[in-house]
């Protein structure tokens, strides 16, 4: 699989090199409702937890004072530095980071209770999103949890166009702050419909138990295996 998509190549400017270092203030991220949402759903220390696609560790991190094991992967050497320097500052000593990714981190041990994902799986182009999801379905014990958040568009084809351009212009314009439009642009062609996403989820073997959509630009997924 790894032969075929360079999955460090595309995982996105701000998240590999010198740019990992200050991605948090760029995009800033308070993981306490996504631990809550978790703890709802029955995350405890019993109870084991992926997040692909980590980063810096916001959420895995918040989340591991709640968890049993938790495995932290992200494909970029540079996101794991900014790990390990939050790790350390927060003593997050049961959670095992792994540098690989939906394609390429080859899970050991019994599967896992619950599978986070946020902002990552739209790095990949559509053939590649379905190999990551029957990857994380067999990653995830039967009737495991997925949390899967991440821009898809709820578009209708003839709004399309328009959407896109209103999505595009409400871009950033300081890069320190925001994702620019030059920076979505290149990330653009690897987005994908809801009307896509939801039967690719379905049909990699997860029931989705509530959708919701933000602005129809943003999706949060809780799934389950079945
Ligand atoms: C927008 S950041 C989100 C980080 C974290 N989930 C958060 O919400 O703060 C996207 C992360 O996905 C990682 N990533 C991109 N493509 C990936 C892939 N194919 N497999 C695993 N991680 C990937 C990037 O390195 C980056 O750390």
């Amino acid at each position: 699989v790894t032969a075929l998509f360079d999955e460090l190549a595309h995982a996105g400017a701000a998240h590999v090199g010198d740019a990992a270092a200050s991605y948090d203030e760029k995009i800033p991220f308070d993981p306490r409702d996504d631990v809550r949402l978790l703890c709802e759903l029955g995350l405890d220390r019993t109870k084991t937890l992926l997040d692909m696609g980590a980063g810096t560790g916001r959420f895995a991190v918040a989340a591991a004072r709640y968890a049993g094991d938790v495995i932290a992967v992200d494909i970029s050497p540079a996101m794991q530095a900014a790990f390990e320097r939050r790790r350390l500052l927060l003593r997050g000593r049961r959670i095992r980071f792994v540098l690989g990714g939906f394609l390429s981190y080859e899970h050991e041990g019994e599967p896992v209770d619950f599978v986070y994902s946020r902002n990552a799986i739209h790095h990949l182009p559509d053939i590649w999103k379905v190999v990551a999801l029957q990857r994380l379905h067999d990653v995830l014990k039967p009737g495991g949890v997925l949390v899967l958040r991440g821009v898809v568009f709820r578009f209708e084809p003839a709004e399309t166009v328009a959407r896109i351009e209103a999505y595009l212009a409400a871009a950033s314009s300081d890069p320190a702050k925001g994702f620019t439009r030059d920076e979505l642009e290149v990330v653009l062609p690897r987005k994908t419909f809801s009307w896509l996403m939801e039967p690719m989820l379905e049909r990699c073997g997860f029931a989705i138990e509530r959708a919701r959509y933000g602005h129809d630009l943003y999706a949060e997924y809780l799934c389950r295996r079945v």
